[in-house]
Protein backbone atom coordinates (compact mmCIF):
# COMPACT_ATOMS: atom_id res chain seq x y z
CA UNK A 1 0.00 0.00 0.00
CA UNK A 2 1.67 2.99 -0.89
CA UNK A 3 2.41 6.39 1.28
CA UNK A 4 -0.61 8.57 -0.39
CA UNK A 5 -3.16 5.69 0.06
CA UNK A 6 -2.30 5.00 3.85
CA UNK A 7 -2.29 8.92 3.86
CA UNK A 8 -5.77 9.13 2.56
CA UNK A 9 -7.37 6.06 4.55
CA UNK A 10 -6.22 7.54 7.89
CA UNK A 11 -7.21 11.32 6.44
CA UNK A 12 -10.72 9.47 5.30
CA UNK A 13 -11.14 8.17 8.60
CA UNK A 14 -10.53 11.35 10.39
CA UNK A 15 -12.93 13.41 8.68
CA UNK A 16 -15.60 10.71 8.88
CA UNK A 17 -15.37 10.97 12.64
CA UNK A 18 -15.07 14.46 12.87
CA UNK A 19 -18.24 14.77 10.34
CA UNK A 20 -20.19 12.70 12.30
CA UNK A 21 -19.11 14.19 16.00
CA UNK A 22 -20.30 18.06 14.07
CA UNK A 23 -23.03 16.45 12.98
CA UNK A 24 -24.09 14.84 16.22
CA UNK A 25 -23.15 18.29 17.89
CA UNK A 26 -24.90 20.42 15.80
CA UNK A 27 -28.16 18.52 15.39
CA UNK A 28 -28.61 18.70 19.18
CA UNK A 29 -27.57 22.56 19.31
CA UNK A 30 -29.82 23.07 16.18
CA UNK A 31 -32.80 20.85 18.20
CA UNK A 32 -32.22 22.88 21.21
CA UNK A 33 -32.41 25.80 19.59
CA UNK A 34 -35.66 25.27 17.72
CA UNK A 35 -37.26 24.48 21.10
CA UNK A 36 -36.26 27.52 22.51
CA UNK A 37 -37.50 28.99 19.70
CA UNK A 38 -40.94 27.88 20.04
CA UNK A 39 -41.00 28.56 23.68
CA UNK A 40 -40.80 32.13 23.02
CA UNK A 41 -43.40 32.56 20.49
CA UNK A 42 -45.30 30.50 23.08
CA UNK A 43 -44.33 32.82 25.59
CA UNK A 44 -45.19 35.94 24.12
CA UNK A 45 -49.32 34.18 23.32
CA UNK A 46 -49.10 33.93 26.77
CA UNK A 47 -48.16 37.48 27.56
CA UNK A 48 -50.53 38.32 25.75
CA UNK A 49 -53.20 36.61 27.43
CA UNK A 50 -51.50 37.73 30.73
CA UNK A 51 -52.05 41.59 29.33
CA UNK A 52 -55.47 40.96 28.24
CA UNK A 53 -56.54 38.91 31.44
CA UNK A 54 -55.31 42.28 33.37
CA UNK A 55 -57.34 44.69 31.24
CA UNK A 56 -59.97 42.94 31.55
CA UNK A 57 -59.93 42.64 35.57
CA UNK A 58 -58.93 46.32 36.05
CA UNK A 59 -60.51 48.53 33.22
CA UNK A 60 -63.31 46.30 31.98
CA UNK A 61 -64.35 44.89 35.46
CA UNK A 62 -64.98 47.69 37.74
CA UNK A 63 -66.80 49.58 34.61
CA UNK A 64 -69.41 46.81 34.02
CA UNK A 65 -69.71 44.22 36.83
CA UNK A 66 -72.11 46.24 38.94
CA UNK A 67 -74.94 44.80 37.44
CA UNK A 68 -73.53 41.56 37.89
CA UNK A 69 -76.10 39.97 40.07
CA UNK A 70 -79.37 41.05 37.69
CA UNK A 71 -77.07 41.09 34.02
CA UNK A 72 -73.97 38.98 33.98
CA UNK A 73 -71.38 39.63 31.59
CA UNK A 74 -69.00 37.21 30.82
CA UNK A 75 -66.65 40.03 29.36
CA UNK A 76 -65.91 40.98 33.04
CA UNK A 77 -64.46 37.67 33.38
CA UNK A 78 -60.46 37.61 32.46
CA UNK A 79 -60.79 33.56 31.64
CA UNK A 80 -63.45 34.78 29.39
CA UNK A 81 -61.41 37.64 27.54
CA UNK A 82 -58.32 36.50 27.16
CA UNK A 83 -59.46 33.14 25.28
CA UNK A 84 -62.22 35.44 23.33
CA UNK A 85 -59.19 38.13 22.11
CA UNK A 86 -57.63 34.48 21.21
CA UNK A 87 -59.58 33.29 19.02
CA UNK A 88 -59.29 36.13 17.10
CA UNK A 89 -55.54 35.77 16.95
CA UNK A 90 -55.87 31.83 16.07
CA UNK A 91 -57.45 33.15 12.99
CA UNK A 92 -54.11 34.10 11.49
CA UNK A 93 -52.79 31.88 13.73
CA UNK A 94 -54.51 28.72 13.30
CA UNK A 95 -51.55 26.25 13.97
CA UNK A 96 -51.50 28.24 17.69
CA UNK A 97 -53.86 27.54 20.59
CA UNK A 98 -54.32 28.92 24.13
CA UNK A 99 -56.90 27.45 26.60
CA UNK A 100 -57.54 28.04 30.23
CA UNK A 101 -58.49 24.70 31.65
CA UNK A 102 -60.02 23.67 34.41
CA UNK A 103 -60.86 20.63 35.65
CA UNK A 104 -63.85 21.53 36.79
CA UNK A 105 -64.41 24.44 34.82
CA UNK A 106 -67.14 26.90 35.17
CA UNK A 107 -67.85 27.10 31.00
CA UNK A 108 -67.67 23.58 29.73
CA UNK A 109 -65.88 24.58 26.98
CA UNK A 110 -62.65 24.76 29.20
CA UNK A 111 -62.95 21.58 30.15
CA UNK A 112 -59.31 19.45 29.74
CA UNK A 113 -58.62 17.04 27.30
CA UNK A 114 -56.84 13.49 28.47
CA UNK A 115 -53.11 15.40 28.23
CA UNK A 116 -54.35 18.68 29.32
CA UNK A 117 -55.61 16.62 32.49
CA UNK A 118 -52.47 14.90 32.79
CA UNK A 119 -50.46 18.55 32.70
CA UNK A 120 -52.87 20.15 35.51
CA UNK A 121 -52.60 17.16 37.91
CA UNK A 122 -48.67 17.25 37.47
CA UNK A 123 -49.23 20.76 38.60
CA UNK A 124 -51.16 20.02 41.27
CA UNK A 125 -48.98 17.69 42.64
CA UNK A 126 -45.81 20.10 42.65
CA UNK A 127 -46.95 23.30 43.38
CA UNK A 128 -43.43 24.28 43.05
CA UNK A 129 -43.68 23.74 39.00
CA UNK A 130 -43.86 26.94 37.48
CA UNK A 131 -44.65 25.52 33.93
CA UNK A 132 -44.30 22.05 32.07
CA UNK A 133 -43.68 21.34 28.31
CA UNK A 134 -44.40 18.49 26.39
CA UNK A 135 -43.99 17.51 22.79
CA UNK A 136 -47.28 15.89 20.95
CA UNK A 137 -47.76 15.07 17.62
CA UNK A 138 -50.88 15.87 15.40
CA UNK A 139 -51.38 14.69 11.88
CA UNK A 140 -47.84 13.79 11.35
CA UNK A 141 -46.77 17.62 12.77
CA UNK A 142 -45.11 18.59 16.15
CA UNK A 143 -46.35 20.69 18.59
CA UNK A 144 -45.21 22.01 21.69
CA UNK A 145 -47.47 22.38 24.51
CA UNK A 146 -46.37 24.34 27.67
CA UNK A 147 -49.03 24.44 30.97
CA UNK A 148 -48.75 27.43 33.29
CA UNK A 149 -50.78 26.80 36.52
CA UNK A 150 -53.89 28.78 36.94
CA UNK A 151 -53.98 29.15 41.25
CA UNK A 152 -55.95 31.06 43.38
CA UNK A 153 -54.42 33.92 44.66
CA UNK A 154 -56.75 36.16 45.69
CA UNK A 155 -60.08 36.09 47.76
CA UNK A 156 -61.58 37.92 45.10
CA UNK A 157 -61.82 34.71 43.04
CA UNK A 158 -63.74 32.67 45.33
CA UNK A 159 -66.59 35.48 44.78
CA UNK A 160 -67.82 33.66 42.12
CA UNK A 161 -65.67 30.20 42.15
CA UNK A 162 -66.50 29.20 46.10
CA UNK A 163 -70.36 27.98 46.15
CA UNK A 164 -73.12 28.56 43.67
CA UNK A 165 -74.61 30.27 47.01
CA UNK A 166 -72.20 32.93 47.01
CA UNK A 167 -71.85 33.60 43.03
CA UNK A 168 -73.93 36.19 41.74
CA UNK A 169 -76.96 34.60 40.93
CA UNK A 170 -77.30 36.23 37.26
CA UNK A 171 -74.00 34.26 36.63
CA UNK A 172 -75.79 30.90 37.66
CA UNK A 173 -78.68 31.75 35.47
CA UNK A 174 -75.81 31.47 32.54
CA UNK A 175 -73.64 28.95 33.79
CA UNK A 176 -75.62 26.40 36.37
CA UNK A 177 -75.05 25.59 39.63
CA UNK A 178 -73.07 22.59 38.67
CA UNK A 179 -69.36 23.15 37.37
CA UNK A 180 -66.61 25.71 38.46
CA UNK A 181 -67.57 26.02 42.45
CA UNK A 182 -65.50 24.04 45.30
CA UNK A 183 -61.71 26.36 44.25
CA UNK A 184 -60.32 26.58 47.62
CA UNK A 185 -57.18 29.50 48.25
CA UNK A 186 -54.09 28.36 46.75
CA UNK A 187 -55.25 25.33 45.14
CA UNK A 188 -54.33 24.88 41.10
CA UNK A 189 -57.58 24.74 39.73
CA UNK A 190 -56.22 24.88 35.99
CA UNK A 191 -53.72 26.17 33.57
CA UNK A 192 -52.75 28.36 31.28
CA UNK A 193 -52.13 25.92 28.12
CA UNK A 194 -50.51 26.87 24.81
CA UNK A 195 -49.94 25.03 21.91
CA UNK A 196 -46.97 26.30 19.71
CA UNK A 197 -46.20 24.46 16.12
CA UNK A 198 -42.71 22.71 15.89
CA UNK A 199 -43.20 22.53 12.25
CA UNK A 200 -41.04 26.17 11.04
CA UNK A 201 -38.52 25.99 13.77
CA UNK A 202 -37.94 21.98 13.06
CA UNK A 203 -37.27 23.15 9.40
CA UNK A 204 -35.35 25.96 9.80
CA UNK A 205 -33.34 23.87 12.03
CA UNK A 206 -32.74 20.70 9.83
CA UNK A 207 -31.71 23.78 7.02
CA UNK A 208 -29.01 24.92 9.44
CA UNK A 209 -28.27 21.37 10.24
CA UNK A 210 -27.66 20.51 6.34
CA UNK A 211 -25.79 24.11 6.16
CA UNK A 212 -22.97 23.32 8.69
CA UNK A 213 -22.55 19.94 7.49
CA UNK A 214 -21.91 21.09 4.07
CA UNK A 215 -19.61 23.65 5.44
CA UNK A 216 -17.50 21.08 7.28
CA UNK A 217 -17.85 18.51 4.15
CA UNK A 218 -15.86 21.47 1.69
CA UNK A 219 -13.34 22.08 4.49
CA UNK A 220 -12.85 18.61 4.38
CA UNK A 221 -13.01 18.30 0.76
CA UNK A 222 -10.48 21.34 0.54
CA UNK A 223 -7.92 19.84 3.61
CA UNK A 224 -8.12 16.60 1.53
CA UNK A 225 -6.85 18.42 -1.48
CA UNK A 226 -4.51 20.52 -0.10
CA UNK A 227 -2.85 18.35 2.22
CA UNK A 228 -2.76 16.12 -0.85
CA UNK A 229 -1.04 18.69 -3.06
CA UNK A 230 1.87 19.07 -0.16
CA UNK A 231 2.33 15.98 0.15
CA UNK A 232 2.93 15.02 -3.36
CA UNK A 233 5.31 17.90 -3.42
CA UNK A 234 7.02 18.08 -0.80
CA UNK A 235 7.28 14.30 0.09
CA UNK A 236 6.53 11.38 -2.78
CA UNK A 237 7.86 12.89 -5.36
CA UNK A 238 11.37 14.04 -3.76
CA UNK A 239 11.50 10.00 -2.45
CA UNK A 240 10.42 8.90 -5.75
CA UNK A 241 13.25 10.07 -7.45
CA UNK A 242 15.71 9.72 -5.02
CA UNK A 243 14.62 6.28 -4.76
CA UNK A 244 14.88 5.63 -8.35
CA UNK A 245 18.32 7.43 -8.24
CA UNK A 246 19.50 4.78 -5.46
CA UNK A 247 18.11 2.15 -7.39
CA UNK A 248 20.43 3.06 -10.37
CA UNK A 249 23.33 3.33 -8.50
CA UNK A 250 22.97 0.17 -6.50
CA UNK A 251 23.34 -1.19 -9.94
CA UNK A 252 26.27 0.86 -10.30
CA UNK A 253 24.97 3.01 -12.66
CA UNK A 254 26.01 6.47 -11.44
CA UNK A 255 24.89 8.12 -14.90
CA UNK A 256 21.51 9.39 -13.14
CA UNK A 257 21.96 12.83 -12.76
CA UNK A 258 22.18 14.38 -8.90
CA UNK A 259 18.87 15.46 -7.54
CA UNK A 260 18.89 18.33 -4.90
CA UNK A 261 15.56 19.05 -3.45
CA UNK A 262 15.46 22.79 -3.11
CA UNK A 263 14.35 24.20 0.50
CA UNK A 264 15.97 23.21 3.81
CA UNK A 265 13.45 20.64 5.44
CA UNK A 266 14.40 17.02 6.02
CA UNK A 267 13.97 15.79 2.78
CA UNK A 268 16.00 18.28 1.48
CA UNK A 269 18.99 17.06 3.76
CA UNK A 270 17.90 13.68 3.00
CA UNK A 271 18.88 14.68 -0.72
CA UNK A 272 22.11 15.97 0.27
CA UNK A 273 23.13 13.30 2.23
CA UNK A 274 22.15 10.75 -0.26
CA UNK A 275 24.03 12.91 -3.22
CA UNK A 276 27.12 12.62 -0.56
CA UNK A 277 27.31 8.94 -0.04
CA UNK A 278 26.68 8.28 -3.60
CA UNK A 279 30.06 10.55 -3.87
CA UNK A 280 31.79 8.39 -1.95
CA UNK A 281 30.31 4.92 -3.39
CA UNK A 282 31.28 6.49 -6.79
CA UNK A 283 35.12 7.21 -5.51
CA UNK A 284 34.97 3.82 -3.64
CA UNK A 285 34.26 2.00 -7.08
CA UNK A 286 36.08 3.73 -9.16
CA UNK A 287 39.22 3.74 -6.81
CA UNK A 288 37.95 -0.66 -6.79
CA UNK A 289 38.43 -0.46 -10.63
CA UNK A 290 41.61 1.43 -10.40
C1 LIG B 1 -67.49 37.67 38.65
C2 LIG B 1 -67.32 36.25 38.80
C3 LIG B 1 -65.95 35.68 38.65
C4 LIG B 1 -64.82 36.06 39.34
C5 LIG B 1 -64.64 37.13 40.39
C6 LIG B 1 -63.77 35.17 38.86
N1 LIG B 1 -64.26 34.32 37.92
FE1 LIG B 1 -63.26 32.88 37.01
N2 LIG B 1 -64.80 32.55 35.79
C7 LIG B 1 -66.04 33.11 35.92
C8 LIG B 1 -66.86 32.72 34.83
C9 LIG B 1 -68.29 33.13 34.56
C10 LIG B 1 -66.05 31.89 34.01
C11 LIG B 1 -66.43 31.24 32.68
C12 LIG B 1 -66.01 32.19 31.58
C13 LIG B 1 -66.25 31.67 30.20
O1 LIG B 1 -67.40 31.59 29.77
O2 LIG B 1 -65.24 31.36 29.56
C14 LIG B 1 -64.78 31.79 34.67
C15 LIG B 1 -63.72 31.04 34.19
C16 LIG B 1 -62.55 30.88 34.84
C17 LIG B 1 -61.49 29.99 34.43
C18 LIG B 1 -61.48 29.12 33.16
C19 LIG B 1 -62.00 27.76 33.46
C20 LIG B 1 -63.47 27.77 33.69
O3 LIG B 1 -63.85 27.69 34.87
O4 LIG B 1 -64.23 27.81 32.70
C21 LIG B 1 -60.49 30.11 35.31
C22 LIG B 1 -59.18 29.35 35.31
C23 LIG B 1 -60.90 31.09 36.28
N3 LIG B 1 -62.15 31.53 35.96
C24 LIG B 1 -60.14 31.51 37.32
C25 LIG B 1 -60.44 32.60 38.08
C26 LIG B 1 -59.51 33.21 38.98
C27 LIG B 1 -58.07 32.75 39.22
C28 LIG B 1 -60.14 34.27 39.54
C29 LIG B 1 -59.55 35.27 40.46
C30 LIG B 1 -58.43 36.04 39.99
C31 LIG B 1 -61.48 34.31 38.95
N4 LIG B 1 -61.63 33.27 38.11
C32 LIG B 1 -62.44 35.23 39.30
C33 LIG B 1 -66.43 33.97 36.90
C34 LIG B 1 -65.58 34.61 37.76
Amino acid sequence: MGLRLKYNIALFLACLIGLLAAAAISYSIVQKSAVEEVKRSANLVRANALAVRSYTVNNIDPLLSDNNDVLFLPETVAAFSAQTVFATLQKQFPEFDYKEAALDPTNLADLPNELEKSLINQLRDDPDLEQISTIVEKEGNKFLTIAFPLTIKQKGCLACHSTPDAAPPAMIDLYGPDHGFGWKLGETVGAQIITAPMAIADKRARETGIILIAGFTVVFILVFAITNFMLGRIVLRPVRLMSSAAEKVSMGDFSVPEYKKPGNDEISSLSLSFNRVRRSLERAMSMIDD
